[in-house]
């Protein structure tokens, strides 16, 4: 047997069945006429950001990093509730302006961007996060071009990473930012030349629960800020200290300890340098705001038994949960929270593989889970589904397509 993961707070049973945002599991899936079926949940998103505003120092804001989820309607809801939101592709500032987004509140990181999205950016009053030198050149050209005058921050490559994150992005040789010693020197030539400069953009990793790591992440990056600027010669207006809050998706994952981080970083800020003074701070996040408060609905097609396993076969899989199945920068598969939907407040009572309709050994949504008796036309629950399911999965795997989305 192998444990699932803890099922995020705030899901109930409804008549034993799984509910979201008060609604049972079959009564949204018969509302959106098929599984899979992605739901997310607006009360969920809603308390989780008034969690962080309520932990993070007042002069912190808040930015929504959309390719954690970028299904229109939740955007459109979480946009309102943030104050900005971060890109990092052309199809991206489709998605921002679609909603109405003003450019004002949009920054856009990422490497290779393409001379169309840069002045695609440009245009709308996007802040460029540029990652190389090269990339400031054909910013500040392509400005010329639209006679505009384009928003630029740097992207720094910091020495130092965050610890114990899934995902690395800083430390050493990246294809992420600008080298650390040679940001002064950018800012130096991208302010000669005309730009409206927007400051630092800092993102040394992503999926973090220890939070001694971040607050000694958040510190360094305030720090390499300050020097930065002071050899610079030139004060912050705004420093983009990137995130990595991550969220529990395994056995023994502990949550992270948001208070402790709001209340170290409030310490910190009570000692800025004149360069970062007047700076506007943000936080980026993506999962942590969203990931929680979605769920995967997907139903038993088969059930069957080959050397003395159970398989619970579902309609749904990696094409649309590729980081459940184990397969987006995982080492070691472990289960994402799981649950029998339609029989959510049963006891466990057999141990059963959950596998998705692909014709691959590594379409598993769970490893011999101890779950209730499940038949064919029960609904399985993949939690933990708000963030990186549908945006990160290929959904075109196999002619599958996308799985249904909707918000309650
Ligand atoms: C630049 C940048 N910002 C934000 C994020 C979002 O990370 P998360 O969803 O873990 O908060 C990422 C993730 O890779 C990133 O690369």
């Amino acid at each position: 047997m192998k444990p699932v993961g803890p099922i995020p707070a705030g899901y109930d049973a409804i008549g034993g069945e799984l509910a979201i945002s008060g609604h049972r599991a079959s009564e949204l899936v018969e509302q959106a006429g098929r599984t899979p079926l992605f739901v997310y949940s607006k009360s969920l998103v809603e308390q989780r950001i008034a969690r962080l505003r309520s932990a993070m120092p007042d002069r912190i804001r808040l930015n929504y990093a959309i390719k954690a989820n970028s299904y229109a309607p939740l955007l459109d809801f979480v946009a309102d509730l943030v104050d900005g939101l971060d890109i990092a592709s052309g199809g991206e500032l489709e998605m921002v302006q679609a909603i109405g987004v003003s450019g004002e509140r949009v920054s856009f990181a990422g490497p290779g961007k393409r001379d169309e999205e840069l002045e695609a950016a440009i245009s709308g009053g996007v802040t460029l996060n540029l990652e190389s030198e090269n990339e400031a050149r054909r910013a500040l050209a392509i400005g010329e071009k639209l006679g505009m005058t384009p928003r630029l921050a740097i992207r720094v490559n910091p020495d130092f990473e965050l610890k114990g994150s899934g995902m690395k992005m800083g430390g050493g040789a990246k294809p992420f930012g600008v080298d650390a010693d040679r940001v002064p020197t950018l800012i130096g030539e991208i302010m000669a030349a005309g730009c409206e400069f927007r400051g630092l953009h800092i993102f040394t990793g992503s999926q973090a629960l220890n939070a001694e790591f971040v607050v000694e992440t958040q510190a360094n990056t305030l720090d390499l800020a300050d020097r930065i600027a002071s050899e610079a010669g030139t004060a912050l207006p705004k420093l983009n200290m990137g995130g990595g809050f991550g969220i529990a998706y395994f056995h023994g994952d502990e949550p992270l300890d948001l208070e402790l981080v709001g209340d170290s970083l409030g310490k910190r800020l009570e000692n800025l340098s004149d360069m970062l003074i007047e700076a506007e701070l943000f936080i980026e996040l993506g999962r942590y705001i969203v990931g929680e408060a979605g769920v995967y609905l997907t139903r038993i097609v088969d059930r069957k038994e080959s050397h003395g396993e159970t398989y619970l076969v579902t309609d749904g899989g990696l094409h649309h949960q590729l980081a459940a199945s184990g397969n987006f920068g995982t080492v070691v598969r472990r289960n994402y929270p799981l649950a029998i939907a339609s029989r959510f407040d049963a006891e466990p009572e057999e141990v059963a593989n959950v596998v998705g309709c692909l014709c691959t050994p590594l379409d598993r949504l769970a490893d011999k889970a101890h779950l209730p008796r499940a038949e064919v036309g029960d609904l399985v629950a993949v939690f933990c589904a708000g963030a990186y399911g549908a945006s990160a999965s290929p959904s075109a795997f196999l002619g599958q397509g996308p799985a249904a989305e909707m918000l309650v």
